[in-house]
């Protein structure tokens, strides 16, 4: 057997939610990674991480997943000092955009991973190690035939959610309808999780518009959030 089929019967059911696509990296981008990785960068490995250590301190810790260029995640960090956040995404500017934000406005609350979240969950992340769980737009995956590319789907929420203490809370947004219906229905069907809302939930106040919702506003589209916790 070859270290990838070993590697692909370990996670049989593992989505491969993203396409990589090149994307230019500026100079202060780049700078802003080369000057802080030790500071802000957490790499990715095959073993549990200690997350009170790479942060350098307790505090309530809350997984981001797919935060695109990094603006509403550097803004919510901001408006919840008292919390830290592992931010992953696999997008290279992005990685560079918010290490920039970061290093501008002083934000030390953040660390930020560039890497599959799915991998880091399935192997990285201690069970009961996080306060929250944030994922805002994430690929809509508009066609039927790549509807299997979405994050959103039983299998993958059923690991993450041994990730989160009880008490602890999954907030998930997305401004195409017919994949709100879907999130409604996954989270649903977990007895752990108890919905805060009737349905859909009000967005809550420390979330600012991200930059694929303005975009999803400007094409018209409505927008959806979820918070659901767990028992
Ligand atoms: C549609 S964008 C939304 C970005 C941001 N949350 C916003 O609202 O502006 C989705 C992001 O998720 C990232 N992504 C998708 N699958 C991922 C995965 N498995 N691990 C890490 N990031 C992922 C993509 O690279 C992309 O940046």
């Amino acid at each position: 057997m070859t270290q990838s089929d070993a590697q692909h019967e370990q996670h049989p059911r593992s989505i491969k939610s993203f396409v990589l696509r090149q994307g230019h990296m500026t100079p202060a981008q780049q700078r802003a990674i080369d000057e802080n990785w030790p500071r802000f960068g957490l790499d990715f490995q095959h073993a549990p991480v200690d997350l009170n250590a790479a942060f350098g301190r307790e505090a309530p810790k809350i997984l981001e997943i797919g935060f695109g260029m990094g603006t509403a995640t550097a803004e919510i960090a901001k408006r919840l000092p008292e919390k830290d956040f592992l931010a992953i995404d696999v997008h290279g500017p992005g990685v560079g955009n918010l290490c920039k934000l970061m290093a501008e406005q002083d934000i030390a609350n953040i660390r930020v991973m560039r890497h599959d979240a799915v991998e880091v969950v399935e192997t990285m992340l201690p069970d009961a190690c996080l306060s929250g769980i944030h994922i805002f737009f994430p690929d809509p995956w508009h066609k039927k035939r790549h509807h299997k590319r979405r994050l959103i789907q039983a299998p993958f929420v059923a690991k993450l959610l041994p990730k989160l203490k009880s008490g602890g809370y999954i907030h998930l947004a997305t401004d195409w309808e017919e994949y709100a219906v879907q999130m409604l229905e996954v989270l649903s069907s977990f007895p752990e999780l108890q919905n805060t809302a009737e349905a859909y939930a009000p967005t809550p106040a420390y979330r600012p518009e991200t930059k694929f919702e303005a975009r999803g506003k400007r094409l018209g589209h409505g927008v959806w959030d979820l918070v659901f916790e767990k028992r």
